[in-house]
Order: C-alpha cells, then sequence, then structure tokens
C-alpha cells in the first residue's frame, strides 16, 4: 500500500514536537488506563511514556523517525489491527482518522481492542473562522471537509461520545495546521508547510501565499488580526473525541 507519509514525512519529527499542554489534555482524556495502543502513531508525539504502550504505524518513513526507547511499534494499517478484541485498555488515535481508507472500519478496529476507552484527537469539519483557510487556502477548508470524519460520524461508529476543544496554545511546538495561527509568517516557510499534509494536496499554493506576504508587509493582516495577537490560545476546531465501552 502506498503512504502518503512515505512521500511527505521526511524531516516531520523536527517539526511536530508534542506540545506540552496538548499532551497533558490528552493524558487527561486517556485517564489512568495502563495499556494503550496508539494507532497511526506517526513519530510517537503524544505516546505517554509512564504507560505500556504499543504503537501502530503503516508508514516506514514514518516508523524510521521514533527515537529509540520509546514504544514499540508495529507496521499494520488501522484498517486491520493485529490484536485480539480488548487487548489493550485504550485506543489512541491523533490527527491519523481522515488518512484512513475506510474510516468506520478503522474506527471499529479501534473499538474492538480497546476494552475501555477510545480517544481521537481530530478536526471538526463543521468549524469554520480560521483566517489561514478562509482567506487564503479556501481550497484547503474544502478538502479537510471532505476527509474529516464529522462529530456525527464518530457517534455512528463509536456510540456515545463525549467531545472537548483541544486550545492550540500561541506557541505551540506541533507545527499541525492551526499551530501558527499567531505566527502568520511561518506559514510562508516551506519548510514549515512541507510537515503539514494539506499543502501537499492543494493545486494552488502559491497565490495564496503571494496574498499573505503582500497582506503581511503592508500590515493588513495584522489590521484584521490584532485581537489575535493578544490571545494565549485559540479553538480552531480541534476536539477530543471520547468514548467508552
Ligand atoms: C498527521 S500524521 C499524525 C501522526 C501522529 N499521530 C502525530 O500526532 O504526530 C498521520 C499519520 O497517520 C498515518 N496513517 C495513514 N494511513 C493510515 C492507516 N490506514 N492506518 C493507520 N495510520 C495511518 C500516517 O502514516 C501518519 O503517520
Amino acid at each position: 500500500m502506498t503512504q502518503i507519509y512515505d512521500q511527505i514525512g521526511e524531516g516531520y519529527h523536527n517539526l511536530r514536537n508534542p506540545d506540552p499542554r496538548i499532551a497533558r489534555n490528552i493524558l487527561h482524556a486517556l485517564g489512568e488506563v495502563e495499556t494503550l495502543v496508539n494507532v497511526g502513531a506517526g513519530a510517537g508525539s503524544y505516546e505517554p511514556l509512564d504507560r505500556n504502550v504499543v504503537a501502530v504505524e503503516p508508514s516506514l518513513t514514518m516508523i524510521r523517525q521514533r527515537r529509540t526507547g520509546i514504544a514499540p511499534v508495529v507496521q499494520a494499517s488501522a484498517m486491520g489491527l493485529p490484536f485480539r478484541d480488548g487487548a489493550f485498555a485504550a485506543a489512541l488515535a491523533v490527527l491519523t482518522v481522515h488518512h484512513w481508507p475506510d474510516r468506520t472500519r478503522g474506527l471499529h478496529e479501534l473499538a474492538r481492542v480497546a476494552r475501555n476507552r477510545v480517544v481521537i484527537v481530530t478536526w471538526d469539519p463543521a468549524y469554520s473562522g480560521f483566517w489561514l483557510i478562509d482567506d487564503y487556502f479556501p481550497e484547503i477548508g474544502e478538502i479537510d471537509r471532505q476527509i474529516l470524519p464529522s462529530l456525527e460520524e464518530f457517534r455512528q461508529a463509536l456510540g456515545p461520545i463525549e467531545v472537548r476543544p483541544l486550545l492550540v496554545p500561541h506557541d505551540c511546538s506541533d507545527g499541525f495546521l492551526g499551530a501558527y495561527w499567531r505566527r502568520p509568517q511561518e506559514y510562508l516557510n516551506p519548510r514549515i508547510r512541507s510537515a503539514i499534509s494539506t499543502f501537499s494536496k492543494i493545486r494552488d499554493v502559491e497565490s495564496g501565499l503571494d496574498r499573505l506576504r503582500r497582506d503581511l508587509e503592508e500590515g493588513t493582516w495584522r489590521q484584521k488580526y490584532r485581537h489575535l495577537l493578544e490571545q494565549l490560545d485559540l479553538d480552531l476546531g480541534y476536539r477530543l473525541v471520547i468514548a467508552d465501552s
């Protein structure tokens, strides 16, 4: 199976450093579970070091970026987790469900292998209001809205869910799409964009970049979004979805 992250995942671990505040929220959502499977684990962000963790990741490029000493990793897909039913107390999936070829099947797999709890970090496609998408890259919104499951889809696959907003700190160290909401010039940097998968999927990056560059130079961005510069964190539509068995 061709993995998009085999092409775009190079250098991922340098730019996607787990943010400690986001890590705390994920840990809190997981609760006191002893054993955990982290599906779509990538380079290992947000894997608690003090629990018994097994990682699942299909892309070799991502697996090679895992530091030594962290959780053991199995090269597999969420489409068929190579574990018996209820093998782990909990299953975790961080910003990965939208990459799965059959999301319902993958979500059922998470629920099958987790005895107590499934925790998912995702982006709610019903959210709107992020300046980067609205003003510069509307195509990102169109693409992400097609591939990100609605909260209703999670409900249908997992049963009752609790949904918690996951705020993005202004100096977030994990370089996902929304991480630089208060540091707009960072999006002009190709290295920063290389760790954000949606940028590799849009046809015309240049015109959005030109508009952003011009608005930053002319002070238009600052004028329009001055209020953001005083905020410490922001709700950009990222959500923690928690389902108990
Ligand atoms: C945005 S990265 C997130 C990685 C990690 N969870 C994190 O938060 O840094 C998405 C990950 O999903 C993985 N992925 C893609 N298709 C998958 C599948 N079918 N099953 C499991 N993981 C998959 C990718 O290889 C990639 O590592």
